[in-house]
Protein backbone atom coordinates (compact mmCIF):
# COMPACT_ATOMS: atom_id res chain seq x y z
CA UNK A 1 0.00 0.00 0.00
CA UNK A 2 1.17 3.26 -1.17
CA UNK A 3 0.43 6.59 0.92
CA UNK A 4 -1.63 8.64 -1.06
CA UNK A 5 -1.68 12.58 -2.14
CA UNK A 6 -3.89 13.68 1.32
CA UNK A 7 -4.14 17.22 2.74
CA UNK A 8 -0.69 16.86 4.49
CA UNK A 9 1.00 16.00 1.25
CA UNK A 10 -0.54 19.02 -0.50
CA UNK A 11 0.53 21.60 2.73
CA UNK A 12 3.72 20.15 2.06
CA UNK A 13 3.69 20.21 -1.15
CA UNK A 14 2.92 24.26 -1.35
CA UNK A 15 5.76 24.97 1.07
CA UNK A 16 8.06 23.32 -1.04
CA UNK A 17 6.82 25.34 -4.52
CA UNK A 18 7.53 28.40 -2.71
CA UNK A 19 11.04 27.68 -2.68
CA UNK A 20 13.58 28.56 -5.08
CA UNK A 21 15.01 24.90 -6.22
CA UNK A 22 16.97 25.25 -9.79
CA UNK A 23 20.04 23.61 -9.05
CA UNK A 24 19.36 22.54 -5.64
CA UNK A 25 20.36 19.23 -4.34
CA UNK A 26 17.30 17.77 -2.47
CA UNK A 27 16.06 14.99 -0.40
CA UNK A 28 12.73 13.46 0.18
CA UNK A 29 12.74 10.67 3.36
CA UNK A 30 8.97 8.84 3.08
CA UNK A 31 7.98 9.77 -0.51
CA UNK A 32 5.17 7.27 -0.65
CA UNK A 33 3.14 8.57 -3.82
CA UNK A 34 5.90 10.77 -5.40
CA UNK A 35 4.16 13.69 -5.86
CA UNK A 36 7.08 16.22 -3.35
CA UNK A 37 9.50 14.52 -5.38
CA UNK A 38 8.35 15.52 -8.53
CA UNK A 39 7.21 18.69 -7.96
CA UNK A 40 11.03 19.16 -6.63
CA UNK A 41 12.21 17.71 -9.79
CA UNK A 42 9.96 19.75 -11.68
CA UNK A 43 11.31 22.67 -9.69
CA UNK A 44 14.79 22.14 -11.47
CA UNK A 45 16.06 20.33 -8.06
CA UNK A 46 18.45 17.24 -8.33
CA UNK A 47 16.34 14.93 -5.83
CA UNK A 48 16.87 12.04 -4.30
CA UNK A 49 13.56 10.18 -2.64
CA UNK A 50 13.75 7.19 -0.10
CA UNK A 51 11.15 5.38 1.24
CA UNK A 52 11.60 2.37 3.45
CA UNK A 53 8.64 0.56 1.63
CA UNK A 54 10.15 -0.40 -1.62
CA UNK A 55 6.98 -0.59 -2.94
CA UNK A 56 6.89 3.32 -3.23
CA UNK A 57 9.87 3.69 -5.28
CA UNK A 58 8.75 1.73 -8.43
CA UNK A 59 7.32 4.65 -9.85
CA UNK A 60 9.40 7.24 -10.22
CA UNK A 61 11.02 9.23 -12.90
CA UNK A 62 14.59 8.05 -13.92
CA UNK A 63 15.44 11.44 -13.10
CA UNK A 64 15.08 10.95 -9.40
CA UNK A 65 17.69 8.85 -7.44
CA UNK A 66 15.91 6.73 -5.29
CA UNK A 67 16.87 4.68 -2.00
CA UNK A 68 15.12 2.07 -0.25
CA UNK A 69 16.19 3.68 3.36
CA UNK A 70 15.29 3.14 7.06
CA UNK A 71 15.48 7.52 7.32
CA UNK A 72 19.67 8.06 6.48
CA UNK A 73 20.75 4.54 6.63
CA UNK A 74 21.21 4.63 3.47
CA UNK A 75 21.57 8.00 2.27
CA UNK A 76 24.97 9.41 1.86
CA UNK A 77 26.38 13.40 0.86
CA UNK A 78 24.33 16.20 2.28
CA UNK A 79 22.06 18.65 1.30
CA UNK A 80 20.26 22.10 0.73
CA UNK A 81 16.84 20.94 2.10
CA UNK A 82 15.64 17.86 3.42
CA UNK A 83 11.68 17.27 3.27
CA UNK A 84 9.90 14.39 5.46
CA UNK A 85 5.65 14.30 6.03
CA UNK A 86 6.34 11.44 8.38
CA UNK A 87 3.92 8.57 10.00
CA UNK A 88 2.69 10.43 12.65
CA UNK A 89 -0.43 9.38 13.88
CA UNK A 90 0.05 8.07 17.52
CA UNK A 91 -0.50 3.86 18.05
CA UNK A 92 -3.98 4.23 19.82
CA UNK A 93 -5.48 5.98 16.65
CA UNK A 94 -8.73 4.25 15.86
CA UNK A 95 -8.59 5.21 12.00
CA UNK A 96 -9.00 1.96 9.70
CA UNK A 97 -4.95 1.53 9.65
CA UNK A 98 -4.41 0.26 6.06
CA UNK A 99 -0.47 -0.44 5.73
CA UNK A 100 0.56 0.21 9.27
CA UNK A 101 3.91 1.98 8.60
CA UNK A 102 2.39 4.45 6.66
CA UNK A 103 0.57 5.87 9.07
CA UNK A 104 1.98 5.14 13.08
CA UNK A 105 4.39 7.43 14.20
CA UNK A 106 5.59 5.67 17.38
CA UNK A 107 3.38 5.63 20.68
CA UNK A 108 2.97 9.45 20.68
CA UNK A 109 3.33 10.17 16.98
CA UNK A 110 6.64 11.71 17.26
CA UNK A 111 9.26 8.71 17.62
CA UNK A 112 10.04 8.47 14.01
CA UNK A 113 10.10 12.26 13.47
CA UNK A 114 12.23 12.66 16.71
CA UNK A 115 14.65 9.92 15.16
CA UNK A 116 14.87 11.97 11.95
CA UNK A 117 15.35 15.33 13.69
CA UNK A 118 17.99 13.85 15.59
CA UNK A 119 20.16 13.00 12.40
CA UNK A 120 19.15 15.29 10.02
CA UNK A 121 21.54 18.06 10.66
CA UNK A 122 24.53 15.49 9.50
CA UNK A 123 22.24 15.35 5.97
CA UNK A 124 22.41 19.61 5.82
CA UNK A 125 24.52 22.34 3.88
CA UNK A 126 25.11 25.04 6.22
CA UNK A 127 22.33 27.21 5.70
CA UNK A 128 20.42 24.35 4.55
CA UNK A 129 16.85 23.65 6.11
CA UNK A 130 14.63 20.65 6.39
CA UNK A 131 10.90 21.11 6.60
CA UNK A 132 8.78 18.31 8.45
CA UNK A 133 4.75 18.25 8.27
CA UNK A 134 3.45 17.42 12.26
CA UNK A 135 0.14 16.74 13.26
CA UNK A 136 -1.93 18.17 16.34
CA UNK A 137 -2.77 14.50 17.06
CA UNK A 138 1.07 13.67 18.38
CA UNK A 139 2.44 14.88 21.53
CA UNK A 140 4.86 16.94 19.14
CA UNK A 141 5.07 20.11 21.69
CA UNK A 142 8.12 18.71 23.27
CA UNK A 143 9.77 18.54 19.71
CA UNK A 144 9.15 21.81 19.04
CA UNK A 145 11.08 23.16 21.99
CA UNK A 146 13.29 20.02 21.90
CA UNK A 147 14.73 21.40 18.16
CA UNK A 148 13.67 24.63 17.98
CA UNK A 149 11.35 24.09 15.73
CA UNK A 150 9.85 26.78 13.31
CA UNK A 151 5.95 27.04 12.48
CA UNK A 152 6.16 28.05 8.82
CA UNK A 153 2.58 27.31 7.81
CA UNK A 154 -0.52 25.29 9.21
CA UNK A 155 -4.34 24.26 8.54
CA UNK A 156 -6.98 23.12 10.07
CA UNK A 157 -8.93 20.24 9.38
CA UNK A 158 -11.78 19.22 11.33
CA UNK A 159 -10.40 16.69 13.43
CA UNK A 160 -6.75 17.74 13.40
CA UNK A 161 -4.44 20.73 12.84
CA UNK A 162 -1.38 20.04 10.57
CA UNK A 163 1.78 22.11 10.68
CA UNK A 164 4.82 22.49 8.41
CA UNK A 165 8.13 23.06 10.68
CA UNK A 166 11.60 24.02 9.81
CA UNK A 167 15.22 23.10 11.21
CA UNK A 168 17.64 25.49 10.04
CA UNK A 169 20.98 24.49 9.78
CA UNK A 170 23.43 28.07 11.22
C1 LIG B 1 2.67 10.11 5.72
S1 LIG B 1 3.41 9.20 4.41
C2 LIG B 1 3.95 10.51 3.33
C3 LIG B 1 4.06 10.11 1.89
C4 LIG B 1 4.31 11.26 0.91
N1 LIG B 1 5.62 11.86 1.09
C5 LIG B 1 3.25 12.32 1.06
O1 LIG B 1 3.58 13.43 1.55
O2 LIG B 1 2.09 12.05 0.70
C6 LIG B 1 4.91 8.63 5.19
C7 LIG B 1 5.84 7.87 4.28
O3 LIG B 1 7.02 7.57 5.02
C8 LIG B 1 7.41 6.21 4.79
N2 LIG B 1 8.13 5.79 5.99
C9 LIG B 1 7.64 5.38 7.18
N3 LIG B 1 8.65 5.12 8.04
C10 LIG B 1 9.81 5.36 7.36
C11 LIG B 1 11.19 5.25 7.69
N4 LIG B 1 11.59 4.85 8.89
N5 LIG B 1 12.11 5.56 6.73
C12 LIG B 1 11.71 5.96 5.50
N6 LIG B 1 10.42 6.08 5.13
C13 LIG B 1 9.49 5.79 6.05
C14 LIG B 1 6.11 5.48 4.55
O4 LIG B 1 6.29 4.27 3.84
C15 LIG B 1 5.31 6.53 3.77
O5 LIG B 1 5.52 6.43 2.40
Amino acid sequence: MIYPVREDTLLLKENVEKRELKGKKVLEIGTGNGLIARTMMEKGAEVTATDINPEALSNLPEKINVLRSDLFEEVEGVYDLVVFNPPYLPEEHDEDLNGVETWLGGKKGIEVTERFLENVSDYLEEGGEALIIVSSLAEYRSLVEEFDLEVLDEEKFWFEKLFVMRLVIE
